[in-house]
């Protein structure tokens, strides 16, 4: 059989993570696809001379990928949006299967991408687009497809994971942590959008679609990121049985699904607690297989060169059937002021007789129980020689609205100092 002619687009991490996985384990790969898979062109704006393209035609214009004559698969590994969305979209009037690891693009554009896709017989593989190495997409669309889905929860991008990580376990502070995931290769160009939970929105987005019919609504996400947790909070957390993660969670529920992005903490007997570094797990609870939990690293070049590559693997077997996402029947997506959840607090407050119990009568006027309360008893010298403590309080589920009313009744105490900590308590269940 002819080889597959493969054509991409950048050559930044991944893209050279492809070009490793492809030389390294060509022997493997050409007897698994039935036939070799071979880079004929490579195209990036900016030259790398010292990367060996194994006998690949470099360019320049990124654009060129998808027309090119010697190109069957353009694999789209650059990037952002719109340039990206502009070669997926000439790929697919080129009548060319596209494998990419673009979350952004398939988040924010999945709905016009598929319905073309669609109406060309062609497919886009984007395993490598969530969770880099963990085969969750092909799970959901394949492995997993008898099932009614109920919940799909876990940590989707690894660079906050290996922040939070080298947080609790080293010691380490949130910048000097986050330069360490830049150098490894793990965060996107713009690292906000790692640190501020977009990435994971957009994954996040793409696994509640493929799941729960409801098509692609990033907009309708709560997204929150880990910019304002602190080494104090991982502490309190730990002291109450839980350690600080960064999670999307997607669920059924019988007001509709939810679909959020936000730091939480999890339980330390569970085993999601326990994935750290640059590590992404999922756990798929649903009606037939019962709860599934899958883990890999979630970012770096091989990595997602592995996802990648296992797509192009695919195409080359001639599997190009589409992965099955129903576009058309929105579902009703809650509003996250009615969602349901335990909460962390922790209240800056001046260290006087009787604040606590004001604290207490607050949360017992919105109906919120406490399950656990610390409050610490090293004093911190505060303003104006006031001295201050944080209040620490575990609450039992409530309502979100009601939490945040009483918050805001909270935080008008005279005696509170500085802007409440909220953290969401998560269990992971059904
Ligand atoms: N920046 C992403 C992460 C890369 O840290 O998870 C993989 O999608």
């Amino acid at each position: 059989m002819k080889a597959l002619r493969v054509g991409i687009c950048g050559l930044g991490t991944v893209a050279q993570g492809v070009f490793r996985v492809l030389q390294d384990n060509a022997d493997i790969i050409s007897r698994r696809a039935g036939r070799e898979i071979l880079i004929s062109v490579v195209a990036s704006r900016t030259p790398k001379p010292d990367v060996d393209l194994g006998g690949a035609v470099f360019s320049t214009d990124v654009f060129s990928i998808p027309a090119h004559p010697d190109v069957d698969v353009v694999v789209e590994l650059i990037g952002g949006e719109d340039a990206a969305l502009r070669i997926i979209e000439s790929s697919i009037e080129q009548s060319k299967n596209v494998v990419t690891a673009n979350k952004a693009v398939i988040a924010l554009h999945g709905k016009k991408l598929f319905q073309s896709l669609s109406s060309k017989g062609l497919c886009i593989g984007f395993e490598g687009a969530v969770a880099g190495s963990v085969p969750i997409v092909m799970s959901l669309s394949e492995a997993l497809a008898a099932n009614e889905y109920d919940l799909i929860a876990g940590i989707i991008n690894g660079t906050s994971n290996y922040i939070l990580t080298a947080m609790a376990k080293e010691g380490r502070s949130f910048d000097e942590a986050l330069r360490a995931a830049k150098k490894l290769g793990y965060a996107e160009a713009d690292p906000t959008f790692d640190i501020e939970g977009i990435d994971a929105a957009h994954k996040l987005t793409i696994l509640a679609a493929m799941a729960f019919d409801i098509g692609f609504h990033y907009e309708a996400i709560n997204t929150e990121g880990i910019s304002d947790i602190t080494l104090a909070d991982i502490k309190y957390a730990r002291q109450l049985g839980y350690e600080i993660k960064h999670v999307g969670i997607s669920r059924r529920t019988s007001d509709g699904i939810e679909i959020r992005v936000h730091p939480a903490l999890i339980p330390l007997e569970h085993l999601m607690s326990r994935i750290d570094g640059s590590m992404n797990a999922l756990l798929v609870h649903s009606n037939a297989a019962g709860d599934t939990l899958m883990a890999g690293p979630g970012a770096g070049e091989l990595p997602t060169a592995s996802a990648v590559v296992g797509d192009l693997i695919r195409i080359a077997r001639g599997n190009i059937s589409p992965i099955n996402i129903d576009l058309g029947s929105p579902g009703r997506i809650v509003a996250t002021e009615n969602i349901t959840s335990a909460y962390y607090l922790r209240i800056p407050s001046l260290d006087k007789a009787g604040v606590f119990a004001r604290v207490a009568t607050i949360l017992s006027d919105y109906d919120i129980s406490i399950e656990a309360a610390i409050q610490q008893e090293q004093i911190k010298p505060g303003k104006d020689d006031q001295d201050w403590v944080p209040i620490v309080i575990l609450t039992h589920l409530v309502q979100e609205k009601l939490m945040i009313d009483a918050i805001r009744k909270v935080q008008d105490l005279p005696e509170v100092i500085g802007p409440i900590t909220r953290i969401r308590v998560e269990q992971l269940d059904q």
